[in-house]
């Protein structure tokens, strides 16, 4: 475990309880974050730095600040070593197809830890897409606020966009084909502490708006989606009913342009909250990690996934900075996509029932 802050740390236990991890070491400089980690988990082994650890090890996850993910991701992969890499998977979209480039060269796993892509909330909310239970999608909104956790190296967009961004990409099956960004600092001297990206998707033709923010008095975790037939809220920070269903709508009536009668319909039904198997999203992707070694497939959230999220962070830096609508054609590089590996909790079904 290369990294043992906050989320590192969440790892090491994950990583613990898995069969396929025959033992887990700590890598981190920080003497005070390794002896906070082993109180927890005694006699686990720890080492500075990376290098000093490689020969003892088969694999890295990477929780480390965003700017030293490609640096010590390329080191392990030079060893030989399967990465994964928490999210962003780098800070620009040709450091993330170095690590790609890197990894395919010497035959090694490179997975992003693009956790919401193994919540089965996320699951449902992409089967309902797919299955057009909502009528015409009219838009989506997602919402990740809090007095939060400034970073020191990246700013707002890169710290929580990439997680709003993976789970937009994924529910919808694609990737938007241009983004426009404001984004504003205000505590901080040097990093943007809040941002509103909206994301034009194609295929199929939505738009997609996100709110991130570090300077909101109010915790807020939520995606929203709105569609002709029915509404549905995923709040991750609910403690049951994490997705609920609105059956409601609005409509233009065939009386429009009479002054007399009301200007829309309204449509109001019941609301329902589908059931979820819930399993720790960070535990079923830790197992994938170790299943994709063992088995040599593709990863759900693999390189290519990483760099797809990196390029509409890229894409929307670069929208700030020139006040433009910014087309992906514009950072995108070409790159092959093969076959996608499932993870083996998704295959025991997301929701029981979806509506
Ligand atoms: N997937 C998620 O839901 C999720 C949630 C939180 C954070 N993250 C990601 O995890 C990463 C770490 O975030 P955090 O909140 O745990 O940060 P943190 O500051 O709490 O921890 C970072 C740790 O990395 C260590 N470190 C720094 N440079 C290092 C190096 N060269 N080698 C080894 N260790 C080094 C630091 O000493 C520190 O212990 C970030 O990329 C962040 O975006 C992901």
């Amino acid at each position: 475990m290369v990294g043992c802050g906050y989320w590192g740390s969440k790892h090491v236990r994950a990583l613990r309880s898995l069969d396929a991890v025959g033992t887990v070491c700590m890598i981190d400089p920080s003497q005070e974050r390794v002896d906070s980690l082993r109180r927890s988990f005694p006699g686990l082994e720890s080492y500075a730095h990376l290098g000093q650890a490689l020969d003892a090890i088969d694999a890295v996850v990477i929780a480390t600040p965003p700017s030293t993910h490609k640096p010590l991701a390329l080191e392990a992969i030079a060893a030989g070593k399967h990465v994964m890499v928490e999210k962003p998977l780098a800070t620009s979209a040709a450091d993330a197809r170095e690590m790609i480039d890197a990894a395919k060269a010497q035959g090694v796993v490179l997975m992003v830890g693009h956790t919401f892509e193994y919540h089965s909330a996320v699951w449902s909310l992409r089967e309902m897409v797919r299955s057009g239970a909502l009528g015409d999608l009219y838009y989506l909104d997602t919402a990740r606020l809090n007095l939060g956790l400034y970073q020191h190296d990246v700013n707002v967009l890169l710290d929580l966009a990439p997680h709003d961004i993976s789970i937009l990409n994924y529910v919808l099956g694609a990737q938007p084909v241009s983004v426009e960004c404001w984004a504003s600092r205000h505590a901080h001297r040097r990093l943007e502490d809040i941002a509103y990206l909206r994301l034009y998707y194609e295929d199929p033709k939505v738009v997609a708006n996100v709110h991130v923010s570090w300077l909101d008095p109010c915790k807020v975790r939520r995606v929203t989606m709105v569609g002709s037939q029915k509404m549905v809220v995923f709040d991750d920070l609910a403690a049951e009913e994490r997705i609920r269903v609105h059956n409601k709508g609005v409509a233009q009536p065939e009386t429009e342009g009479d002054l007399t009668q009301a200007p829309m319909s309204y449509r109001y039904g019941d609301v329902v909250s589908p059931y979820l198997v819930f399993n720790e999203p960070l535990s079923i992707e830790d197992e994938h990690f170790t299943d994709c070694i063992l088995t040599g497939m593709r990863p759900l959230t693999d390189g290519e996934n990483g760099l797809a999220v990196v390029e509409v962070l890229e894409a929307a830096q670069r929208s700030v900075q020139q006040r433009r609508a910014v087309d992906l054609s514009e950072v995108r590089g070409g790159l092959d996509v093969p076959e996608l590996a499932i993870p083996r909790q998704a295959n025991r079904s997301a929701s029981r029932e979806v509506l």
